[in-house]
Parts: structure tokens; C-alpha cells; sequence
């Protein structure tokens, strides 16, 4: 019997949504560490993505299946070509951002056992973002792993590679530093660190092969959390965005950083281990299971594209722009938003002291 569905009414309507505030002045946001607006054409580009990718980028026995697909799979190029991957397919893995890719390396190196008597140990830097530091406490309060921090240089704000080499210890199975800082913007001497993670595992291996137990090696992994060096203008050296001159394992991306939107992906080096994060549907290559979020992984590439071609058009507006903010502010730019308000002009150091620094 057919069912009369008359007084069946369809609202689609939304209603109370938060107000916007239209009668204040548009302020002035500066703050493109902490976020980034998404760029009109990142936008338009998701736009598409929402309204021909809708569909299940897993459900390709169908069409509309298989073009989320194809756009899930131009994302994931884009955000490879953009850090000079070997094989994007394999070696990008989208994640919710740069929090997670951080919890997901951790949590992983703090699973493995260098030997029967010894936790597995991390060097990282006193300045690393709460999305390394705090998943380090925890997991270090739990007794899965042993980390050292090593601190920067005074009034440089970066790490070196002979700081890292000092931290090491028999079983330091990770080095994990920032590529540049959320606060300072000081780029790291990443490319040296990776250098000698990689001179470190040529050591390590010669000293298994000779001994008798060449099951002893115990690699040591180089992850760098990139989230504030990427489409930030970086070309030179140090600190051009580069997995492969880099010699990293793992790599953290952050879209909101550079003008896509809240999502993130993580870099994982062909060959190298990592033990699946979210089990289910075995999305990710088995690695991180759940429907791809196929709209934002569409932005992040987009924002890796634009990023990649605006590389060597932005650097020198990047240079004009400092030198402008250092000749009025009066401060070292480098060190604006630091904890070292000494290099502050005096007239602005009061001001500057009510600032909540996050380190
Ligand atoms: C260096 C660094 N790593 C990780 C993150 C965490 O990113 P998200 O908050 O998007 O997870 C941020 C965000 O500020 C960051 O600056």
C-alpha cells in the first residue's frame, strides 16, 4: 500500500548559528603562525571537491566512487611533489593535523625495544611545539621511554647537529625537531641533524655487522615537524623544504599554516616503520583507517601547489617585509614574540611583559 507522506515536512534550514560580528572594525590579524585564513582559490578548489568528490574515495566500483578517488589522489601528489617525495602514494598519509602526526610518531617509537633491558630513548629541543612536548611527558610518565632536551643557543634560538651527537645514547631510537619555530620563526640546522642521523645508522650498522649478534642494530629515526617551515617563503638554506636533502624518516604537515585548511598529513620515508594508528577499514594503506576527509585533503593540496610555485616569488618579499618590521618596531624580529625581552626596545618593554609566552 502506498503510504501518503503529505505531512512529512523536510526542514532544511539551519537556525542559530553564532552571531558575526559586523559592526566592530575588521582587526588586524597578524598571527599566521597560530593559523591562516583559507585563500579564495583553496576555497573555490574545495568547493569543487564537496560538489563532484562527495562520494566514498573508497567506493570505486562506482563513478562517482572513483572521482573522489582521482581527486583524493591529486591531493596526495601535490602535498608530495611540494616536499620532494619519492612516491607520494605511498609515502603521504593524510591525518587531522599536526598534533596527531606528532602523537602518532611518538606513540610508535615509545611501542619499540631497543634491547631486553632499555627503553627506547628520544632527543627533541626545549622549544619543540606541546604537540611533541607534552605527548613526550606523557608517554615518558608512563615508563614507555626515556627523551633528552637539548636546549638552543642563547640569542641564536637554534639547536646544533654536535648538541644532538652529545644527546646520543645506545638506545636513542628518535631525533625529533622542529624544521622552523611557532614562536620565533628561527630556522633549525635540520639538514646537518639529518646528516648525522644518517652518519649515526652507517655507525651503528658497521658496529652490528662485526659483532656477533648483527640483530643488535638498532636504527636511530629522524622526524622533523615541518608544520611552521612549509609555504612560509623558505627557499635558501637553510631550511629549503626538501624531505630528501633533509634525511628525514618521518615528516609532520600542517595545512592551516599556509592557507589551507585543518588538516594535516604525515611523511613516512619508503621503507620505514610505522605501526597502523587507527584501525578499521584500513583506509591510508592500512595505516590510518577512516573515510578520507576528501574536501580538506583537496585544500592541503591545493595550498602544497600554491605553496611550491610561490617558493621563489615570496622570498624576496619575505626579506623586504623583515627588514621593514626590524627598522620600525625597533625589535629583532627574530625574537619578537621569544622570552628574551632584552633585545626589546626599552620604550616597548613594558608593554611586551604582559605577553603569555608559550615555550
Ligand atoms: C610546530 C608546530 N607543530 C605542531 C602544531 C600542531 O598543529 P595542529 O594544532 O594543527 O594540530 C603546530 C601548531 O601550532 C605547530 O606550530
Amino acid at each position: 500500500m502506498a503510504s501518503n507522506r503529505k505531512d512529512v515536512t523536510i526542514d532544511n534550514k539551519i537556525d542559530d548559528l553564532p552571531k558575526i560580528d559586523t559592526e566592530s572594525r575588521r582587526p588586524i590579524y597578524l598571527d599566521y603562525n597560530a593559523t591562516t585564513p583559507i585563500l579564495p582559490e583553496i576555497k573555490n578548489v574545495m568547493q569543487q571537491a564537496v560538489d563532484h568528490a562527495w562520494a566514498n574515495p573508497s567506493s570505486t566500483n562506482h563513478i562517482l566512487g572513483r572521482t573522489s578517488r582521482r581527486w583524493l589522489n591529486w591531493a596526495r601528489e601535490q602535498v608530495g611533489a611540494c616536499l620532494n617525495v619519492s612516491d607520494p602514494n605511498t609515502e603521504i598519509i593524510f591525518t587531522s593535523g599536526g598534533t596527531e602526526s606528532n602523537n602518532w610518531i611518538l606513540n610508535y617509537i615509545a611501542s619499540m625495544k631497543p634491547s631486553s633491558s632499555t627503553l627506547p630513548h628520544v632527543i627533541t629541543t626545549a622549544i619543540e611545539h606541546p604537540a611533541i612536548s607534552q605527548p613526550l611527558k606523557a608517554l615518558s610518565r608512563a615508563g614507555l621511554l626515556t627523551y633528552t632536551i637539548i636546549h638552543p643557543i642563547p640569542r641564536v634560538g637554534s639547536i646544533t647537529a654536535e648538541q644532538v651527537a652529545d644527546a646520543l645514547q645506545d638506545n636513542t631510537v628518535l631525533v625529533t625537531v622542529m624544521a622552523a619555530n611557532n614562536e620565533t620563526g628561527v630556522i633549525q640546522p635540520i639538514e646537518q641533524i639529518g646528516q648525522l642521523v644518517r652518519e649515526i645508522n652507517t655507525a651503528r650498522q658497521m658496529q652490528a655487522d662485526e659483532s656477533d649478534n648483527p640483530s643488535e642494530y638498532v636504527p636511530l629515526f629522524y622526524h622533523v615537524d615541518a608544520a611552521q617551515i612549509i609555504g612560509k617563503g623558505v627557499l635558501t638554506e637553510p631550511g629549503k623544504v626538501d624531505v630528501k636533502s633533509w634525511c628525514a624518516h618521518y615528516v609532520t604537515i600542517v595545512g592551516h599554516k599556509f592557507y589551507g585548511p585543518k588538516i594535516g598529513a604525515l611523511y613516512v620515508k619508503q621503507g620505514i616503520p610505522l605501526a597502523p594508528w587507527l584501525h578499521g577499514g584500513g583506509q591510508e594503506m592500512g595505516k590510518r583507517s577512516g573515510t578520507e576527509n576528501v574536501m580538506d585533503c583537496v585544500g592541503l593540496g591545493a595550498a602544497c601547489q600554491i605553496s611550491k610555485k610561490n617558493n621563489e616569488k615570496n622570498w624576496k618579499p619575505f626579506t623586504l617585509v623583515t627588514s621593514f618590521l626590524r627598522k620600525t618596531t625597533h625589535v629583532d624580529v627574530q625574537r619578537i614574540n621569544s622570552s628574551r625581552f632584552k633585545t626589546i626596545h626599552p620604550k616597548h618593554k613594558r608593554k611586551h611583559r604582559k605577553i603569555k609566552i608559550q615555550q
